[in-house]
């Protein structure tokens, strides 16, 4: 079940960001940090426990940028990662300040088939890499930048609700 998250998740959010900072899969975060923006995770529960998580990031001009999205090796290739990213696309799409969802990434077939399309990591805004002076890779960044343009996607919620 995809719901958002709330206080007392915040130590199971950290732990899977940990396991996946210390290959250099995810920027670590701390407990505090992921307390306060708990506003921005959602997390996938499964028989009462957190086994995915990801988190949106608004502010960047129009862009929304997806990040710290993993799932508990235990439970990888079921869907959940997708539904999440879906369920963020969704979330996306409820608000003005935002035309386009980003993510920096590994995972290219996942994004791929969500209809993200690669982009040139330099068209992204420059306040995006503050962040990234955190990363294992900083100085070699191997990531993917992808991009999906969420205007089609408002038009088409807005003519369904218009004709039905
Ligand atoms: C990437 C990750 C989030 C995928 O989670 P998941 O829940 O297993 O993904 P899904 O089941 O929704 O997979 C959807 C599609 O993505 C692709 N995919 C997922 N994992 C893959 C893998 N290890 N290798 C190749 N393709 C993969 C497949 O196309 C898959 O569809 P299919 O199962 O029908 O073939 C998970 O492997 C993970 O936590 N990885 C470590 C952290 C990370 O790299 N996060 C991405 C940063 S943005």
């Amino acid at each position: 079940m995809l719901r958002e998250a709330k206080i007392e998740d915040a130590q199971a959010i950290q732990n899977l960001i940990c396991f996946y900072s210390e290959n250099g899969k995810m920027l670590f975060r701390t407990l505090e940090e992921i307390e306060k923006n708990i506003a921005d995770f959602l997390v996938w529960e499964q028989h009462g426990q957190v086994v995915g998580i990801c988190s949106l990031k608004f502010g960047w001009d129009k862009l929304v940028e997806i990040r710290s999205l993993g799932v508990d090796p235990r439970y990888h290739r079921q869907g959940i990662a997708t539904k999440m990213v879906q369920g963020s696309i969704e979330r996306a799409l409820l608000r003005d300040d935002c035309d386009t969802a980003f993510v920096l990434t590994y995972a290219l077939p996942l994004f791929t088939k969500l209809g993200f399309q690669i982009v040139d990591k330099m068209e992204l805004p420059q306040k995006v890499w503050n962040d990234c002076q955190a990363c294992l890779h900083k100085d070699n960044c191997d990531e993917t930048a992808m991009s999906l343009s969420l205007i089609p996607l408002k038009k088409q919620a807005i003519d369904e609700i218009q004709y039905s």
